[in-house]
């Protein structure tokens, strides 16, 4: 392999999630942005981060009410997300020009996007100005999942969502499956088995043994 260094550092982290931040004014205006520099950052709790540039329109409404939704987008929302990203709630109703429904939030003020299939309710608990960006820090307050996805033993099947992540200025959808958490340490049903006969054969030699 030869790697070549590309002259100034930036942001290249990436596939990221492109999300649908949903929220609501002081003064009730509900508005939507999209976001690519967002993502967990502490399992317990639960928080999460998004980063704004102070010139956003958003900004004010975040700092206003410290209150915002993740939305996760779907192949079918791609457009939306783009469109969300391209136009400010300054000029346009986001949410009517792209004919997505508000869904009042269970544990926040600012509303979830009802066609989206995972939204995430966050507080505000850290701002940190970081430079062209500030960073929302929030606590996950509530997490709705479309029951679509949801079987009837209650488990979520998120693959089935039809996610779409953001590479280096395109949208994706996401591919096949290439292994679970742990399968790199995890031992193959072959192995079980060489095991189980290893197992068994030993068990044979011990009982002669005692014979
Ligand atoms: C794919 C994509 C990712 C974006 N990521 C961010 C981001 O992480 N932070 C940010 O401040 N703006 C980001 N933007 C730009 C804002 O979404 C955009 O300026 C939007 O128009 C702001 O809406 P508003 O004026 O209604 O607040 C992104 C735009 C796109 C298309």
């Amino acid at each position: 392999m030869s790697k070549r260094a590309f002259p100034k550092p930036g942001n290249f982290v990436y596939p990221v999630p492109a999300v649908m931040v949903s929220l609501k004014g002081a003064d009730g205006q509900k508005n939507i942005f999209t976001a690519a520099w967002t993502g967990t950052v502490c399992s317990d709790p639960p928080m999460v981060y998004v980063s704004v540039r102070k010139e956003r329109y958003s900004h004010h409404m975040l700092t206003e009410t410290g209150e915002f939704v993740i939305n996760l987008p779907d192949k079918k929302l791609a457009f939306s997300t783009d469109y969300c990203g391209c136009t400010t709630g300054a000029k346009v109703d986001k949410f009517a020009a792209c004919g997505l429904t508000p869904r009042e939030g269970i544990t926040v003020g600012a509303p979830s996007i009802e066609e989206a299939p995972v939204s995430i309710e966050c507080k505000v608990t850290q701002v940190l100005e970081l430079g062209t960006h500030d960073m929302f820090l929030a606590e996950v307050t509530a997490v709705l999942v479309d029951e679509k996805y949801i079987d009837d033993k209650d488990v979520f099947h998120m693959d089935r969502a039809g996610l779409i992540a953001y590479e280096h200025g395109a949208y994706r959808e996401l591919g096949e499956t290439l292994g679970r958490f742990g399968y790199s340490v995890r031992k193959k049903p072959a192995d079980k088995k060489t095991e189980a006969k290893k197992n068994k054969s030993k068990k044979v030699i011990g009982v002669k043994k005692n014979n």
